[in-house]
């Protein structure tokens, strides 16, 4: 079987399994009639991008958040680097935050700050020396292609620039885990697209480990090795991205991919058989990679 993406680094989900690992997580917000979450396992591996999808209201964000505590589960352990965070004290905490950055759908910047002063933001609040400060800031505004926008502030950017400047301030700490929650859904097509070759290129670059969540299925296509599938707080299906892609099993996988399939063209008419045998072979599988451009999803999911 050939594979979907073969630029992407192979080696990410064979090493150390155990980078991030859920075991047996349970979370139920206060008065909720049913659990957010229920006996969540799984691992995410060190450098790996690894997406999380499922349906509105399916817990991936409250997931995604107890990667950096904060949600607190109320039942099982989560861990990084063989370190149980659930464990951690006040200072362990903050430490912990800024080994993970976290980028969001409607960016989160302060529209009374600059672009620089949005980016250094959480080096000031850690009490980094003020000389270090406009060094690193200037780096990682050149890293995400800000170059010249320090001065700028928010309400002058386009949407693309925003999420850059998100990127910015959640690299900004040098962290080893990138989490991203929708964070490309308020983007138009070309845009996300922008955005994840820069994710991509600063996972290859700086060998950082990416969880991110989107309901955006060509999003995961593009981006991730390995995807897990959440409904009503269950996992109910993961695996490598080509694998869960190519024979979706659960129910809720199959809705949630029903917008990237291709459109088949029409069926010809009953009487002659013969022209159908181009359209009657197996799904068309690798029509579903042949076409990178999430706009093809859209136009797809738009026509259906
Ligand atoms: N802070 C909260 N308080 C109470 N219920 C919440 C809170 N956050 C999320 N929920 C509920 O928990 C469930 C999972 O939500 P969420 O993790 O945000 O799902 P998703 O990100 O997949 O849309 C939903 O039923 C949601 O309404
Ligand atoms: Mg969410």
């Amino acid at each position: 079987m050939t594979d979907p993406n073969p630029n992407r680094a192979h080696h990410a989900h064979h090493a150390d399994e155990g980078h991030i690992v859920f075991d047996r997580i349970g979370k139920t917000y206060p008065g909720a009639a049913a659990p957010a979450l229920t006996d969540i396992s799984f691992s995410v591996a060190r450098g790996e991008m690894f997406g999380i999808i499922g349906r509105s209201g399916a817990g991936k964000s409250t997931l995604l958040r107890t990667i950096n505590m904060l949600e607190r589960p109320d039942t099982g352990r989560v861990s990084i680097d063989g370190r149980e965070i659930g464990q951690l004290d006040e200072d362990g905490l903050v430490g912990l935050r800024q080994r993970i950055g976290m980028i969001f759908q409607h960016f989160n910047l302060l529209s009374a700050k600059t672009v620089f002063e949005n980016v250094a933001l959480p080096l000031r609040v850690a009490g980094v020396a003020k000389q270090d400060i406009a060094p690193r800031v200037n780096e990682v505004l050149s890293l995400v292609g800000l170059e010249g926008k320090a001065h700028v502030y928010p309400a002058k950017l386009s949407g693309g620039q925003k999420q850059r400047v998100g990127i910015a301030r959640a690299l900004v700490h040098h962290p080893e885990i990138l989490l991203c929650d929708e964070a490309t859904s308020a983007l138009d097509p070309e845009t996300t697209e922008q955005i994840l070759a820069l994710l991509r290129d600063i996972h290859r670059k700086i060998g950082l480990t990416v969880v991110l969540i989107t309901h955006d299925m060509a999003v995961i296509r593009e981006a991730c090795d390995r995807v897990l599938v959440l409904d009503h707080g269950r996992i109910v299906e993961q695996g490598t991205v080509w694998d869960v892609f190519t024979e979706p099993k659960a129910e809720a996988t199959i809705a949630l991919l029903r917008p990237l399939r291709p459109l088949r063209p029409p069926e010809p008419p009953e009487r002659t058989p013969q022209a159908r045998a181009p359209h009657t072979s197996a799904p068309n599988v690798a029509h579903t990679f042949a076409t990178p451009q999430p706009e093809t999803a859209r136009h797809v999911a738009a026509s259906v």
